[in-house]
């Protein structure tokens, strides 16, 4: 049985490679923020905003607890997943967990090019977002860090780059 969870913050290209991943290991993949919101059939933002961010955390402990039971899978969670409770611990115990880590100039280009709805970056302009991640990476790098694999992602921007990183990401798995 093999459980892959990709990490990492927002814009880093969790999604991308995790589908890529998952095709070319022909498993299911399951994005965590998609699966949210498919079960509460609310988006994540209309969470954030009736429920708060302290709502959502909770909600999302509760699927992250569902979709890390399910067998030969890849997952990939959101920014702030690993960062609450004792996710980082359970993701450990459950999978095999790779940090897509990324230069802050990388995902504030990615963030500010993204369509993505992201209640916690809503109205920044890119001084600001740039301040924001840079802030919230170094708390968040004390759990991010505790993944058993890390993958630097600064250089995956294209479709072949994304192709070497799946490649890069079999071979650290060792699958
Ligand atoms: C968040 C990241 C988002 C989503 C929510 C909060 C975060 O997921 O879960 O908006 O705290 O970093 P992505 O990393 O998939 O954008």
């Amino acid at each position: 049985m093999r459980r892959i969870v990709l990490i990492g913050y927002m814009g880093s290209g969790k999604t991308t490679v995790g589908r890529f991943l998952a095709k070319d290991l022909d498993m299911p993949f399951y994005d965590l923020d998609w699966y949210i919101e498919s079960r509460m059939r609310k988006k994540v933002s209309q969470i954030f905003a009736e429920r708060g961010e302290e709502g959502f955390r909770q909600i999302e402990r509760n699927m992250l607890h569902e979709v890390a039971e399910f067998e030969d899978v890849v997952i990939s969670c959101g920014g702030g997943t690993p960062c609450f409770f004792d996710n980082m611990d359970y993701l450990n115990q459950q999978s095999q967990v790779v940090w897509l880590s990324c230069q802050p100039e990388v995902l504030q280009k990615h963030l500010l090019m993204g369509k993505g709805d992201r209640p916690l970056l809503k109205g920044k302009n890119p001084d600001e977002l740039i301040a924001y991640i840079r802030e919230q990476l170094e708390y968040r790098e004390q759990f991010y860090s505790k993944a058993r694999y890390k993958l630097d992602v600064s250089l995956m921007d294209n479709y072949d780059k994304i192709k070497i990183t799946v490649a890069k990401l079999r071979e650290l798995l060792g699958i």
